[in-house]
């Protein structure tokens, strides 16, 4: 098979591990900057150049989109898809995971546990009050929309801290949520790698000392952690709510269940393999391999 992996970056672990996983399975791997390709859009033949050069005779497409490139990203892979190519992680998916407060929505709709989140586009004073009280008051998180790897979520002590980080964010416009502390967690999360609907891994991140940010970013730990029923079953649910193909949930230990934090369409190989010892770049290119027949349109 000819499998393209879209990555803006070749020296990633997780872009290596994959193009390593395909070769040795005995697959042509091809490399794509999706920043870098030519969509090119006519009435029945839609196709892509990179480098100057058609791209052709692609079994399939295993995106890593960042989330700095969401937009043009994920336009590359619905070009695949108009091309009848199977993706790994369908365009309609990463985008709607992208979107932080839609995916919330999805999942609550669902019955999916979530921390207890709001949202106010341009809040008057009185409503920021509210805003905070509405998710239980402080101490609560807020959270960037944009934010990833830890940074832009921040940990607000007390009404007074809260309310002032909230106006500081809009006043500069930025898109922002604000949720109920899980304080129960300390400063841990679980983290599921799902994979076509089966989990491939598991890990739980512990934030290091005076951090409640578990991110491997900000200098947490990762561990191999034995998943509970719940957990699996909540994991799968979210995964499968949102349609994705691959994906890295993120799960929140409260005395309520398990709560999900996030799903991630490109989740990092680093961390799990590492953790876990799993050969979960295998497991995607599996993935691939059972599902190229399974075109879109077909
Ligand atoms: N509501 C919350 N309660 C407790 N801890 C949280 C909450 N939200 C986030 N955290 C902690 O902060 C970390 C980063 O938050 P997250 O929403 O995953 O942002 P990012 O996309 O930047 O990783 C999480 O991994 C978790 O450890
Ligand atoms: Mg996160």
């Amino acid at each position: 098979m000819k499998i393209v992996i879209l990555s803006r970056n070749k020296s990633l672990y997780s872009t290596q591990r994959l193009i390593e996983a395909g070769e040795n399975r005995g697959h042509e791997m091809l490399l794509l900057d999706h920043m870098k390709t030519v969509l090119v859009i006519e009435q029945g033949r839609p196709h892509i150049f990179f480098n100057g050069k058609e791209v052709t005779d692609v079994n399939a497409v295993i995106p890593r989109i960042g989330s700095s490139a969401t937009f043009y990203g994920s336009a590359v892979v619905r070009q695949f898809e108009m091309m009848k190519i199977f993706t790994a992680v369908e365009s309609q998916a990463l985008v709607r995971s992208r979107d932080k407060l839609r995916s919330l929505q999805i999942l609550a709709r669902a019955g999916i546990g979530i921390p207890k989140t709001a949202f106010a586009s341009s809040p008057k004073e009185k409503d920021i009050d509210n805003v905070i009280e509405s998710i239980g008051g402080a101490p609560c998180i807020i959270k960037l929309l944009e934010g990833t790897q830890g940074i832009g979520v921040i940990l607000a002590d007390n009404h007074k801290a809260a309310k002032s980080v909230i106006e500081a964010f809009m006043k500069i416009k930025a898109n922002m949520l604000v949720q109920e502390f899980i304080k129960e967690a300390g400063g841990a999360d679980i983290r599921v790698f799902i994979v076509d609907g089966q989990i491939v891994g598991a890990m739980k991140r512990q934030a290091k000392d005076g951090e409640f940010r578990s991110n491997l970013h900000r200098g947490g730990s990762a561990s191999v952690i034995q998943l509970s029923p719940e957990e699996r079953a909540t994991a799968i649910k979210a995964v499968k709510k949102l349609g994705l193909g691959i994906a890295g949930v993120d799960l929140l230990q409260s005395k309520r269940g398990p709560l999900v934090m996030e799903v991630n369409s490109s989740p990092g190989l680093e961390g799990i393999e590492g953790a876990t010892g799993i050969d979960i770049a295998g497991k995607i290119i599996e993935y691939v391999e059972r599902n190229e027949f399974n075109k879109p349109g077909e």
